[in-house]
């Protein structure tokens, strides 16, 4: 019968007669699909295994010093961060449309996770041991939808670490293949890492730069972060995490509203929520939050984020609506 113990077990027997002495690379995205994945492949092959990666400065806050220091001391991993943000920013400057967003943020992680691997490459090659594999997180709902063409594919173009460029010489290990969602995160508890990244939920890849509608700009970046760190943190102290599938912050940057707040008139930007609850994303329901929590969510980022002066509650089903509002 199904155990985490036995899997962590047979897959680590596996990946090493796979593997051999070969190097082999990771892309982590702060996910819990890549970072169980790695984790288990380092459990086989410890630092034969190097882990990259990339910010895109479009991560919420403290999600770099979660995998950065959490993820690498709860497992040992050798890890290299790429520091792409100004990278990303540059190209995202002026871009409003969605899909062209999404396009230059998944182009982007491309060539950033590239760069790195070239060097990883020469390096390896000197120590006279070629890296031969790819870690990918793939489930096993993944491999049925990209096998069925379901999914959201045709809604928006979805970019996630699954997105490595397919024309690398190496092989991949995916040792994740046949497992759903819930049996990763035992097998993530099993190998010890930390509950706020096996227990994580969804959060796009192309990260905050799809929940700024307008142009996204540094500035605007903190402000979204800020708003979207006390919505989360309020969600998790009313003990709500395991209610809602995963709530959007949006950050409505090119709107501004008159307010009043401190001793003057204000011209800020609304903030969306939009909580969820779903079983599997490809149709959603709007949450129903107790109104204190979104009353305290409400108070704290108005009072804590100075630019936002307006909170608002999106409640659209999916369809009609996405989740994600880019
Ligand atoms: P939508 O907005 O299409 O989102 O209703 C469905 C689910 O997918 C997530 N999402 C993404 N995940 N890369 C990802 O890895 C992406 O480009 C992407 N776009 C949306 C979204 O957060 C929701 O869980």
């Amino acid at each position: 019968d199904w155990n985490s113990g036995n899997v962590i077990e047979e897959q680590v027997a596996r990946i090493r007669e796979q593997v051999g002495s070969a190097r082999v690379i990771s892309a982590l995205s702060g996910g819990v699909d890549s970072a169980v994945s790695t984790a288990l492949v380092h459990r086989a092959i410890g630092d034969q295994l190097t882990a990259v990666f990339v910010d895109h400065g479009l991560l919420r806050k403290g999600e770099r010093e979660q995998v950065e220091q959490d993820y690498v001391a709860s497992t040992g991993v050798r890890l290299i961060t790429v520091d792409a943000a100004e990278t990303f920013l540059g190209h995202l400057e002026g871009v409003t449309d969605p899909e062209q967003k999404r396009k230059i943020i998944g182009r982007e992680f491309i060539r950033a996770f590239e760069k790195v691997q070239r060097e990883l490459v020469e390096e390896a090659k000197a120590e006279g041991e070629p890296i031969k594999f790819l870690v990918q997180g793939t489930l096993y709902p993944d491999v049925v939808e990209s096998g069925g063409g379901a999914g959201t594919a045709n809604i928006k173009s979805h970019h996630n670490v699954g997105g490595l460029p397919d024309d690398l010489d190496f092989a991949l290990i995916e040792p994740l293949r046949t497992l759903f969602k819930d049996e990763v995160r035992a097998i993530g508890r099993e190998l010890g890492l930390p509950e706020a990244i096996v227990g994580r939920q969804p959060f796009p890849g192309p990260g905050l730069g799809i929940r700024i509608v307008g142009e996204v700009t540094a500035d605007r970046l903190e402000i979204l972060r800020d708003a979207d760190a006390i919505a989360r943190e309020e969600l998790s102290a009313a003990g709500l995490d395991g209610v809602i599938w995963q709530c959007p912050v949006v950050l409505l940057a090119d709107v501004r509203s008159v307010g009043v707040q401190g001793d003057g008139r204000t011209y800020g930007h609304p903030i969306v929520l939009r909580p969820v609850s779903s079983e599997d994303a490809m149709t959603a329901d709007w949450t129903r939050l107790p109104y204190d929590v979104l009353s305290k969510i409400s108070n704290r980022i108005t009072n804590e984020v100075r630019e936002v002066n307006r909170v608002v509650l999106d409640v659209t089903s999916k369809p009609p609506g996405t989740i994600e509002w880019e």
